[in-house]
């Protein structure tokens, strides 16, 4: 019963009665564990028994569906497969849980019979995995590309509209309530790459494998780079993206510029965007709350009134963890992501003399990187050095990674020269 659990219990019991006209029956929570709560918090009165043993739930035979709340690996893994075991169904907002450990999970639900369901797992309150795996299921999925971390995004916007301190941002995003235990998941892109892994794998029936998605985070972003990038019409968005090529699927986590113009980069604070390309249905676009109490028990119960329609249904008939029937999983290679082809945006901190711009220009051409549009300022007084802020055509990442190795060792760069990709999304 934290931030999740504590919604979970107050939704479930203010909107009891809309739900169970929904379900065909009610829904109560006979058990819960939990190390400490609130018992003013409404509906906990209504909990038949409240302890601090978890094991105690999942071996309880009076309980039918174990919501999993806890986060992190362990003992949530234990606890969930323990409760498969004992033939419950399982409803879990752990994505990390599921990126990593998904597939042996779902592989014992199958053999028990029983579903694992995890929604909120994935962009919070906005149901996602239910367009992506029910809505969609008439087509090939083409691309996504979301905006699924809450506190990076909240982080980004307060750096472009308040010019605030990054760590000033984080510790309030903390305070809300939508940041991870350990903060770093959020600002080095490991919450959102969990998130992708489970949308890489429902979009193309492939296996979960977080260990190949590239993760790159927000904490090299300068506001000078947010500037140059409005300047040239866009906005840097930390977004995941995974694309089916004819060489293999790209499941990449980073910060990314992408045109002012298009709906999701208007997509503000800690709010969640998925934007999914479908061969048939086009682009379709999916906003809401990606984190918080209630939006992420919203998600919750769904599932948990999901699974109580599907309690007496053949398990073989039931919708697939996975979208695809699972022994029809594709074994398609993940692109590594030197093998990646975008656009960039470059910034160098070039020596204000005769010569450097042909000079950088020469040696992105060597690799045959065509330039887009190239933007340098004057000089701040007292400075040798000015920003020189280019953007490319696209172009595989080990041609930019080998045109980045001869700039910096070029006698007149004395500093890393900062890359930022660029995705169009059109
Ligand atoms: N830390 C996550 C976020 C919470 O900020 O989006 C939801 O997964």
């Amino acid at each position: 019963m934290g931030t999740v659990g504590g919604g979970t219990v107050s939704v479930l019991s203010r909107n009891a009665q809309e739900i169970a006209r929904r379900a065909g029956r009610g829904i109560h929570i006979s058990h819960a564990a939990a190390r400490e709560y609130d018992p003013s918090l409404p509906g906990v009165s209504d909990i038949d028994r409240i302890s601090d043993d978890a094991w105690a739930v999942v071996d309880d035979p009076e309980v039918a569906i174990v919501i999993e709340l806890i986060g992190g690996y362990s003992p949530a893994k234990e606890l969930v497969l323990k409760a498969i075991e004992n033939g419950k169904h399982v409803v879990t907002a752990n994505k990390a849980l599921i990126a990593l450990h998904g597939n042996e999970i779902f592989s014992a639900a199958q053999e028990k019979g029983v579903t694992v369901a995890f929604e909120a797992a994935v962009a919070g309150g906005i149901p996602i995995i239910k367009a992506v795996r029910e809505g969609l299921a008439a087509n090939q999925i083409e691309w996504i590309a979301g905006i699924i971390n809450g506190t990076g995004n909240f982080i980004l916007t307060e750096m472009r509209d308040k010019g605030r301190e990054f760590a000033d941002v984080l510790a309030e995003a903390q305070a809300l309530g939508y940041a991870e235990a350990d903060p770093t998941f959020d600002v080095e892109g490991i919450d959102a790459a969990h998130k992708l892994t489970i949308l890489s794998a429902i979009a193309f029936g492939i296996p979960l494998q977080f260990d190949k998605t590239y993760t790159e985070g927000i904490t090299r972003i300068e506001p000078q780079d947010v500037a140059f990038a409005e300047e040239l019409g866009y906005r840097i968005k930390h977004l995941g993206i995974t694309r089916k090529t004819p060489t293999g699927i790209e499941m990449r986590v980073h910060p990314t510029l992408i045109p002012e113009r298009r709906l999701i980069a208007n997509v503000d604070g800690v709010m969640n965007a998925v934007l999914v390309y479908g061969d048939a249905v086009g682009p379709t676009l999916y906003y809401g709350a990606g984190a918080g109490a209630e939006p992420t028990a919203s998600a919750v119960i769904a599932d948990v009134v999901d699974v109580v329609r599907a309690l007496t249904t053949d398990p073989g008939n039931r919708v697939p963890h996975l979208a695809f029937q699972p022994d029809k999983l594709s074994s398609l290679a993940i692109l590594p992501m030197e093998e990646v082809e975008t656009a960039y945006y470059l910034r160098i901190q070039v020596q204000d003399v005769a010569g450097m711009l042909a000079r950088v220009a020469g040696m992105l051409a060597e690799e045959g990187i065509s330039i887009e549009a190239v933007k340098q300022q004057e000089p701040a007084p007292g400075e040798s050095e000015v920003p020189l802020v280019m953007l490319t055509h696209r172009v595989r990442e080990k041609r930019m990674d080998r045109a980045i190795t001869r700039i910096e060792a070029f006698e007149g760069i004395r500093t890393p020269v900062i890359r930022i990709r660029v995705e169009h999304l059109g």
